[in-house]
């Protein structure tokens, strides 16, 4: 990856970004130092089974960028970890959450553990921070970016969902996510806490996690084993490219209006199938590992988000699908110990639980795609 040229100073360069070792935390961190623009970061991480030191490997490669990286191993619900790593930052940019919907349907409670207590937690760290800069103790109260999603919409049949749609969260991931974003403009409101948020749609690229679709089917493929697919792969999802997605959400940070809210979408709206059936192409493998499962419960079946508000800001995604994809498959064939290593110890629990009974009872997905039924717009 090209290193982005050095811009102006930004506006808060002291950070701590919570879930820094994670998929699109990682980005924002390699991507947010490798400007040289004089921010230092703390990354706060509990290196969950989805965090992994090796995702920040590139800077700490870089002697110049180390020095201005701490990393921290710890939970954001754990308040005596949290306080004091607030004390000399400009801003908080919250990435920390169990983030997968599947885990979320075997195990609810780590998502509000997470993904609303821990939230709490930073928020009310945040609040001191600011009392502290009422009573003169320091120069402003921390900007605080909560990272959400499109999924606190729910499924969108038609259209396109804006920041003042009513939130419609049907799993508990994006409960929990819902959740955790109302709880952060609460303290706006109440308390006047400097905060804004992003909603992202489905993020892909470099360094994620294998068991979310397009690197679980990457990996899977480059192996020659099964693909799961469910239902009847026709759900729509709006691919946002790894690093369109962490540059959105540091635009925001600089320029977002307090206590507002920001679509982040891909702008790439596309049918399951037609993503499995581009991804295949491109490692030249045959349509014949793909087995139609069980479907998702509760699966939503589209999002789709207006991003006139973003664009207004002053933000343009960089990143073509069709090269994205193609250089994250790459990235894939390039980096087999990354991602096997994680496919490795408890991963084969995780699968036997998630694929186990699915596969068993899978069925031939028949045809490449039904094309016309794939690509046409609900
Ligand atoms: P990820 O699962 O790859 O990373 C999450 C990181 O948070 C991991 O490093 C993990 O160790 C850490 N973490 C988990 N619980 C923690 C805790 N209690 N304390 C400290 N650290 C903890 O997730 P991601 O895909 O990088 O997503 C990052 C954020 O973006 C999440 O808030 C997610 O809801 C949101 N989001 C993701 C997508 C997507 O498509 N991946 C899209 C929109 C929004
Ligand atoms: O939309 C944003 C969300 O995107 C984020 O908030 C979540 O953190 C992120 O995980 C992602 O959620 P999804 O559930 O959309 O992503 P996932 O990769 O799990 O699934 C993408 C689609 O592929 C979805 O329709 C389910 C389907 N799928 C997924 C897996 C893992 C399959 O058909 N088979 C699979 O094995």
């Amino acid at each position: 990856m090209t290193e982005p040229a050095a811009t102006t100073a930004p506006r808060f360069r002291r950070l701590l970004v919570t879930g820094g070792a994670g998929f699109i935390g990682s980005c924002f961190v390699r991507d947010r130092l490798a400007r040289r623009d004089g921010t230092t970061i703390t990354v706060l991480d509990k290196l969950t089974y989805a965090g992994n030191p090796a995702n920040l490997a590139p800077v700490e490669a870089d002697p110049e960028q180390a020095t201005r990286l701490r990393f921290v191993v710890g939970d954001i619900a754990d308040a005596a970890v949290v306080a004091p790593l607030m004390t000399d930052i400009d801003a908080i940019v919250n990435f920390a959450a169990e983030s997968h919907v599947d885990r979320s349907i075997l195990d609810p409670e780590a998502f509000l553990r997470t993904d609303v207590m821990g939230v709490h937690v930073l928020l009310e760290a945040a609040r001191a921070e600011k009392d502290r800069a009422a009573r003169g103790e320091r120069a402003t109260a921390p900007r605080f970016l909560q990272v959400s999603t499109d999924e606190v919409y729910g499924s969108v049949d038609t259209g396109e969902s804006h920041e003042e749609d009513p939130l419609d969260p049907r799993s508990p991931y994006s409960a929990a996510k819902a959740a955790g974003e109302l709880f952060v403009h609460s303290y706006f409101v109440t308390y006047g806490l400097d905060t804004v948020v992003t909603r992202g749609s489905n993020t892909y690229g470099p360094y994620h996690h294998p068991e979310k679709l397009i690197p679980l089917f990457i990996t899977n493929a480059i192996e020659d084993q099964q693909l799961p697919l469910y239902g009847d792969g026709l759900q729509r999802r709006d691919w946002l490219y790894v690093a369109d997605h962490a540059g959105a959400i540091d635009h925001v940070l600089e320029h977002g209006v307090s206590g507002e809210i920001y679509n982040v979408p891909g702008n790439n709206e596309r049918a399951n199938r037609e993503t499995v059936s581009d991804l295949l192409d491109l490692l030249g493998k045959p349509w014949s590992l793909v087995r139609l499962v069980d479907d998702r419960p509760g699966h939503d079946r589209r999002y789709a988000m207006d991003d006139s508000k973003l664009t207004g800001l002053g933000w343009a995604n960089k990143m073509r699908f069709e090269d994205g994809l193609s250089a994250t498959v790459d990235w894939y064939l390039e980096n087999r110990e990354w991602w096997r290593s994680i496919k490795s110890g408890e991963w084969d629990d995780y699968y036997r639980r998630q694929y186990g009974d699915r596969l068993a009872g899978s069925r031939e997905a028949m045809t490449e795609a039904p094309e016309a039924a794939a690509k046409a717009k609900p």
